[in-house]
């Protein structure tokens, strides 16, 4: 196959659920071998791609074995799998339909004993035990996650053809981390999502690290067909050395890696999480690159700690970058601008004639400065983006048609004992506003998840209420130091009006008023707990799973003399019915 061919048939996706073409496949044992307890356990399977899927048993903590899939004889990808011999935790798949007719081999190396999983993959239309997929009992109801296997940073957030486009780190095979894919999901209101296949995976120049994706107007890097605008992911290809490469499409579902990967090639080591963005003032894009240098010096364990930087590119054609400048994050352990930098344009409170630019990073701290075009220059720095634990690896989407800044999260909240694992938190607008304390981000959830709502605010009969996924609403003007206690599904949510303090489930943020107010959002899914406050100044992000009998939602004040409080009591739909 060439190698052109090897890129295309790999690179490319397919919605799953489309008629299926029912053909009777064959799927036979080669290269039997005869363990020593004389059963027989192949090395190898073929098969005839006439079905749509290959499905896999897992074993969670399974020995890994290495998978290599061939194609009419070429190796096509490989992955690491824990294939359960017997006893299956839960079932992977490859989806299959792109190589229609071809010839499938899947080879299996690794301990010497040959796996008896691989006799018990099967060639199937459907994804085995699809019957219950969204229906899974910690399958969260408000957020994206994958349908199998393991997911952890948002990648190449963009709005293209009328879609919202989520990519996302992926291992299909894994319930952890592992075997780093591309996986693909799109929506029309960022609320539904349609997941598709898998867009990029492992090649020779290794696992598909994050990264980010741009719509190019005008076919400035000339990867778009005659006429068109392609959709551009930059991505970082994660082997020895890890490089900066591109992929392309021109329908936002087939994806082609670009001939001449790499791009941008090493820097250090550590460099990765490509960031782009178009300029307009300079007509460029841009490139935000976390870089990892050695700091110059041993901490007390006698090891050398690597300092953290964001290094900046730009581009006129996203091919072939000039390095332009570089910011300071943390050293070792102190994690400022560690991994995933994202850079973005703010108005202040709105107004769009005074504008700051956002600097951040995985864990969400950020600094607020000014940009030209060429290095990003902080007027504060290390401010505090959220006070919950599991936020991670946040981006903002490009292209958002109404120019809304919207970020998504990924949210490190586990579903043990499911065939997925993690999921992506509530799409959130982001605005810079003036505070007693200076300049601030804030973070609301964006206003299409209100059409989730499902049926009118019940908090007129909170002793009748028997919700699942809710969203609880407060506005509170207190007067005193009152303490107003919230009861969402068994999360305990408490608002010192004193000290101007919230606690979550224990963990206690800064919640100040906003001219005299405390707006309060709680939204409260399967997995998970995310709270706003503030305004949206304060963000805590939890992991929580209610106890499935408890759908109760209740508030109380301690105070007699208590300010007012406005209280909306919502029962949610979930995102996984149309
Ligand atoms: C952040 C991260 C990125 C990397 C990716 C690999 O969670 O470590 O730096 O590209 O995950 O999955």
């Amino acid at each position: 196959m060439s190698s052109d061919l090897r890129r295309r048939l790999f690179g490319g996706s397919r919605r799953v659920g489309l008629v299926a073409v029912v053909l009777a496949a064959f799927a036979t044992a080669s290269a039997e071998q005869r363990t020593t307890a004389g059963v027989a356990a192949a090395s190898e399977r073929e098969f005839r791609a006439d079905r749509h899927y290959l499905n896999l048993p897992i074993r969670n903590g399974a020995p890994k074995r290495k998978i290599v899939l061939l194609v009419d004889g070429s190796e096509v990808t490989s992955g690491s799998v824990e294939l359960a011999d017997s006893g299956a935790d839960w079932w992977a798949y490859i989806d299959i339909s792109r190589w229609r007719g071809h010839s499938l081999t899947l080879r299996s190396t690794g301990p010497s004993t040959p796996s008896g999983g691989l006799n018990a993959i099967e060639a199937s239309d459907s994804i085995r035990d699809s019957d219950s997929l969204y229906r899974e009992k910690l399958r969260p109801q408000l957020h994206f996650s994958p349908r199998r296997g393991w997911m952890n940073d948002p990648n190449g957030l963009v709005f293209y053809h009328g879609e919202y486009h989520l990519f996302f780190q992926h291992n299909p095979y894994g319930w952890s981390w592992g075997n780093m894919h591309w996986g693909h999901a799109v929506s029309r209101d960022l609320v539904h999502w349609d997941e598709l296949g898998d867009v990029l995976a492992p090649d020779h120049l290794g696992a598909m690290f994050s990264g980010s994706a741009v719509v190019d107007h005008g076919n400035t890097s000339g990867l778009g067909a005659a006429g068109k605008d392609p959709l551009v992911l930059v991505y970082t290809a994660w082997g020895q050395p890890a490089v900066q490469c591109l992929a392309f499409s021109d329908d936002g579902r087939t994806f082609a890696k670009y001939d001449c990967n790499p791009i941008l090639p090493n820097i250090t080591p550590g460099n990765r999480d490509p960031r782009v963005f178009w300029h307009a003032r300079t007509q460029r894009w841009i490139m935000v690159l976390f870089v990892e240098e050695p700091a110059g010096q041993t901490d007390g364990r006698g090891s050398s700690p690597k300092k953290h930087l964001v290094r900046l590119f730009t581009s006129r054609n996203l091919r072939n970058w000039e390095p332009a400048g570089t910011v300071n994050g943390g050293i070792g352990d102190d994690h400022f601008l560690y991994e995933c930098p994202d850079l973005f344009e703010l108005p202040v409170s709105g107004d769009p004639a005074q504008t700051r630019w956002i600097l951040t990073a995985a864990d969400g701290e950020y600094a607020i400065g000014s940009f030209e075009g060429e290095t990003f220059v902080p007027e504060v720095s290390r401010l505090v983006g959220n006070y919950g634990s599991g936020f991670y690896a946040a981006q903002t989407f490009n292209d958002v048609p109404d120019g809304r800044r919207i970020q998504i999260g990924w949210g490190q909240m586990p579903s043990p004992g499911m065939s997925f694992n993690q999921l992506q938190l509530l799409p959130c607008e982001l605005r810079l506003i003036r505070t007693d304390a200076g300049l601030r981000l804030a973070r609301t959830p964006i206003r299409e998840l209100e059409s989730l709502r499902d049926g009118p605010d019940q908090s007129g009969s909170l002793g009748s209420f028997h919700g699942e996924i809710v969203e609880v609403r407060a506005d509170l003007v207190p007067r005193g130091a009152e303490l107003f206690r919230f009861d969402v599904r068994g999360a305990k949510i408490v608002y010192d009006a004193g000290s101007h303090e919230i606690t979550i489930n224990g963990i206690t943020a800064p919640a100040p008023l906003v001219l005299g107010h405390q707006r309060i959002a709680v939204y409260v899914d399967r997995t998970l707990l995310e709270v706003f406050a503030s305004d949206g100044i304060t963000y805590v992000p939890v992991a929580f799973i209610p106890k499935p009998e408890n759908r109760c939602v209740d508030v109380n004040v301690d105070a007699p003399d208590a300010g007012p409080l406005v209280l909306r009591v919502y029962e949610l739909k979930s995102i996984w019915t149309p």
